[in-house]
């Protein structure tokens, strides 16, 4: 269907091709029931740009993605391209987009679905009702920091090193995504970093109580070391709302808390850069899950968190908050119907049924079509 909304899907490796074939389903269901269509254009990124272009995202596809209103991505990497240079890793294909979008916002809420409450490693009563927001910056610290490499020393021996840095603007420009968002719904921000060891925690730490104090007084801001934060989710998660942190951290306390909700399959984020004149943002939705090699190609893994993604794509870039709505409350009705791809199949399992990609996505369009 023609529209004046552009989207590039880039599906990538692994898993990333299937769990996209069941989204394209709900576009399509969308752009049929809803009128809501997309011009898309698709490309390979990751190990599939390496095979087919010697580097992991190529100029044309970076040029694709700088003009999208949005992009939905899958996932790279895999053991195939183990051995290419790092420069050429199907990773910094996925960096480079990051970085050159300038998508410095990732969001990745963790929701534990009510149907799903025994498949968190966590107790029940630990986990129920969860709903937090994990900001993540995206665009600094050690993932891009200069200088980075390996060399041999004085001492003659190899030495490897990566740089955490942070600007005062990157800190805040993050931090007020968090204070923005969090009013919109607990009013809580917790800030996180390591202000005992490292120098970029205390500035951190410094700009996210400036921009409180003289923006938004109304947010309740506390801090919290990121080690403390690790513990505490598994503690009592429920005590967060909003959390933002850095580049590292981030990746790693999102995956903690994508596994309170029962599973990493399940986990979607959009990745946002700043408003223009216009207001427009770029925009990137992915998965917070990998390539998944060890299930790839067998039709066995979890198309939640895409069609959550592209959910976030429908909230997020062009303000179809009730479409988004609709696909969420379609998963949502699937899951409580007892569907569960094999990664769900943990803690209570009676009463649901084990189905594969296809199956759930069909399930999902067929709830749509119930709920429409
Ligand atoms: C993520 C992933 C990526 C990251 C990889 C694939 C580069 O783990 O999005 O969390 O480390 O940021
Ligand atoms: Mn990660």
């Amino acid at each position: 269907m023609a529209s004046n909304r552009t989207l590039l899907v880039l599906p990538g490796d692994g898993i990333g091709p299937e769990v996209m074939n069941e989204v394209r389903k709900i576009i399509a269901w969308m752009g049929k029931k809803r009128a809501v269509g997309f011009d898309i254009q698709e490309d390979v990124v990751g190990g599939a740009a390496l095979d087919k272009h010697g580097v992991p995202l190529s100029d044309d596809t970076m040029k694709l993605a700088l003009e999208a209103d949005a992009v939905l991505f899958g996932s790279v990497g895999g053991p195939k391209w183990d051995t290419a240079d790092f420069s050429k890793k199907p990773e910094r294909g996925l960096l480079r987009l990051r970085k050159e979008m300038d998508l410095f916002a990732n969001l990745r809420p963790a929701k534990v679905f009510d149907a799903l409450v025994d498949a968190s490693s966590l107790k029940p009563e630990i986990v129920k009702g969860l709903d937090i927001m994990i900001i993540r910056e995206l665009t600094s610290g050690v993932y891009f920091g200069e200088p980075r490499g390996r060399h041999t020393n004085a001492q003659g021996e190899v030495e490897a090193f990566d740089t955490q840095r942070y600007t005062a603007g990157e800190i805040r420009r993050v931090c007020a995504v968090a204070f923005e968002l969090a009013r919109k719904r607990k009013n809580k921000v917790l800030s996180a970093e390591k202000a005992n060891v490292m120098h970029t925690g205390v500035l951190w730490r410094e700009e996210a109580t400036k921009l409180h104090k003289e923006q938004y007084a109304d947010v309740k801001l506390e801090h919290m070391y990121a080690d403390a934060l690790a513990m505490q989710l598994l503690r009592s998660p429920n005590q967060f709302d909003v959390i933002v942190t850095d580049n590292l951290f981030g990746d790693i306390l999102s995956d903690e808390a994508s596994m309170l909700t029962g599973s990493l399959g399940l986990l979607p984020s959009a990745s946002l850069g700043a408003p223009d004149a216009t207001g427009r943002r770029k925009a990137l939705y992915e998965p917070i899950h990998g390539s998944a090699p060890d299930i790839a190609g067998k039709g066995l893994a979890n198309p939640i968190a895409e069609t959550l993604s592209y959910a976030m794509m429908l909230r997020y870039s062009f303000d179809l908050g009730r479409e988004a709505d609709l696909v969420e409350q379609a998963v949502e009705n699937v899951l409580a119907a007892g569907y569960r791809t094999g990664d769900l199949m943990v803690g209570k399992t009676e009463g649901t049924k084990k189905v594969g990609t296809q199956e759930m996505g069909d399930a999902i369009v067929r709830e749509l079509d119930r709920l429409a």
